[in-house]
C-alpha cells in the first residue's frame, strides 16, 4: 500500500456471483464505484460465498465469479488502482463470519426482509447460510475497515446490521472496527422490473423480459424496452407511486445519459409513449453496447483476469488478516505459537 492510498478512506463492496449482471447492479452499484473510485481506496469483490446460499450449478458459479470481474473492468473499475478479489480467496470473511454470528441475535437476523423474501423464493432450500448471510456481508464489510459501502437501495438494512455489530463489538472490547456508512444514490437505487414495475429488477425473475442484462445486444434491448410495462395516461411525470412504469423508464434514461427527471420530462411530456421509449431503448443501447464489447475482450484473456484476481487475493488477504487477528485476540482465541 503506498502513503497515498493509507490516507485515503476506504471502500468495500461486491456483487454475488449467481446470475448474469442487470442494469439494476449497474446503477445500483459498479456506477457508482466508477465515480467512486479515485477518491478511495477500493476493495471490490465477487461474492461466491453468498451465492451459495441458493444452488448453484458449479460449472456456472466458476464462469459467472469470472464474468463477474470482467464486468467490473468492463464498466469502468481501474483495475491498477482498486483492488478485485473473489471472496472464497480470503479465507477470512468465513472466520470472521463466525465470530459475528456468536454475536447477533436470531431475533435480529430474522427481521432481514431480504431473508424472508428469499426463503419464500427459495423455499425448497430455506439453509442456515441464507439466515446468517447478512453476517457474512458484515464480516465482508468490517475485514476490510471500510468507511463506505456503496450499494443498492435493498442493501441498506444488512449495512444497518453491519453498523450494529461493529458498534457492538467496539463496546463490549474496545474500537476495532470502523463503523460504515452506506453510500445509496439519489436515483438508480432501486431499478424495476421492466414487466412488473412494482417489484425490484432482479436477476432470477423467470421473464427475462423484465431484465436488461449487460450483455444483451442492442435489438434486444430495443425489443425488451419497447414491450416495458407502462401506466395507463400520457404523462411523463417522475412519481413511483402512481407512474411506477413510466418513473423506471425515466430512471434508466437518467442512469444512461446523465439528465435530470425534470429534464426528462420537459423534453418528453406531452409527446405520448412511443418517442419516449424510443429514446430510452437509444440511450440505454448506448450505455450497454460499449460494456459488452469491452466484456467480451477481457473475457477472451483468462489469464490476464486470473493474475489480476490473484494480486487482488493477496492485497485483499494483507488487510483482511490484520482485521482477524485483533478480533481473535480481543476474544480470547490464543495465538498459535
Ligand atoms: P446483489 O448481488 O444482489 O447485488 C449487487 C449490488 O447491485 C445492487 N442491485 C440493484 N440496485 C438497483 N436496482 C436493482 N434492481 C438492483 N439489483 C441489484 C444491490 O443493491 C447491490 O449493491 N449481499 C449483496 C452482495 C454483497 C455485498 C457485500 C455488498 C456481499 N457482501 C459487502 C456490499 C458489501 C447482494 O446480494 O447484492
Amino acid at each position: 500500500m503506498n502513503t497515498e492510498n493509507q490516507s485515503k478512506k476506504i471502500i468495500l463492496s461486491g456483487i454475488q456471483a449467481s446470475g448474469d449482471l442487470t442494469i439494476g447492479h449497474y446503477a445500483g452499484a459498479m456506477k457508482n464505484w466508477v465515480q467512486l473510485q479515485d477518491d478511495y481506496e477500493c476493495f471490490f469483490m465477487v461474492a461466491d460465498m453468498h451465492a451459495i446460499t441458493t444452488k448453484q450449478i458449479p460449472a456456472d458459479l466458476r464462469r459467472r465469479s469470472i464474468d463477474v470481474v470482467a464486468m467490473y473492468a468492463a464498466c469502468g473499475i481501474n483495475t491498477e488502482q482498486s483492488t478485485l478479489f473473489i471472496q472464497s480467496h480470503v479465507q477470512e470473511h468465513a472466520q470472521l463470519a463466525w465470530v459475528l454470528n456468536c454475536f447477533t441475535g436470531f431475533g435480529e437476523a430474522q427481521r432481514m426482509t431480504q431473508f424472508k423474501d428469499k426463503s419464500q423464493q427459495h423455499s425448497e432450500n430455506v439453509n442456515v447460510g441464507l439466515f446468517s448471510y447478512p453476517v457474512l456481508m458484515a464480516a465482508d464489510i468490517l475485514l476490510y475497515q471500510a468507511d463506505l459501502v456503496p450499494v443498492g437501495d435493498d442493501q441498506k438494512q444488512h449495512i444497518e446490521l453491519t453498523r450494529n455489530l461493529a458498534e457492538r463489538f467496539n463496546h463490549l472490547y474496545s474500537p476495532t472496527f470502523i463503523i460504515p456508512e452506506p453510500f445509496i444514490a439519489k436515483e438508480g437505487a432501486r431499478i424495476m422490473s421492466l414487466q412488473e414495475p412494482k417489484k425490484k429488477m432482479s436477476k432470477s425473475d423467470p421473464n427475462q423480459n423484465s431484465c436488461i442484462f449487460l450483455h444483451d445486444s442492442d435489438a434486444v434491448i430495443r425489443n425488451k424496452i419497447k414491450r416495458a410495462v407502462t401506466d395507463s395516461g400520457t404523462d411523463i411525470i417522475y412519481d413511483i407511486e402512481t407512474r411506477p412504469g413510466i418513473s423506471n423508464l425515466m430512471s434508466l434514461h437518467h442512469i444512461a445519459t446523465g439528465k435530470s427527471m425534470q429534464a426528462i420530462s420537459d423534453e418528453f411530456n406531452g409527446r405520448g409513449y412511443a418517442p419516449f421509449k424510443e429514446a430510452v431503448a437509444e440511450s440505454v443501447a448506448e450505455l450497454i453496447s460499449p460494456i459488452r464489447s469491452r466484456f467480451e475482450e477481457l473475457r477472451s484473456h483468462p489469464d490476464e483476469l486470473s493474475a489480476l484476481l490473484k494480486t487482488g487475493a493477496d492485497k485483499a488477504k494483507r488487510q483482511a488478516f490484520k482485521t482477524l487477528r485483533k478480533v481473535y485476540k480481543k476474544i480470547g482465541f490464543v495465538e498459535p505459537s
